[in-house]
């Protein structure tokens, strides 16, 4: 497993960017949501491309989604399916996510 970080670094409603795996292009986004961490691809189904619409800046002003800053596809952070926006009923890629010691853990070549 590659460790990302610690889980409290991300608090309820915010978004984290992970870099991407050794050797890859495409990093990682970590958000809470009701209190359980999600990793997802930073890669809009749409059109393959990051998602952030500042540097690591993912979430909308609420904090209830993930959005696209290409188009402004929105995201659920429970998991991850479009519910609004170009890619409706689409979902960013989901990564298989453990919490060890505290520390947010994913498959080694999580990411792409
Ligand atoms: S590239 Fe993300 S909504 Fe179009």
């Amino acid at each position: 497993m590659r460790v990302l970080g610690p889980a409290d670094a991300i608090a309820e409603g915010t978004a984290v960017a992970y870099p991407p795996p050794p050797g890859g292009l495409i990093g990682l986004i970590g958000v809470r949501h009701s209190g359980d961490i999600k990793v997802f691809v930073n890669s809009c189904p749409h059109l393959g491309v990051s998602l952030d619409w500042a540097a690591g800046r993912f979430l909308d002003e609420g904090g209830t989604h993930i959005v696209c800053a290409t188009h402004g596809a929105r995201f659920r952070l429970e998991d991850g399916v479009c519910d609004r926006g170009i890619c409706l009923g689409d979902r960013l890629e989901a990564v298989v996510t453990q919490i060890n010691d505290g520390m947010v853990c994913v498959p080694e070549d999580a990411g792409q």
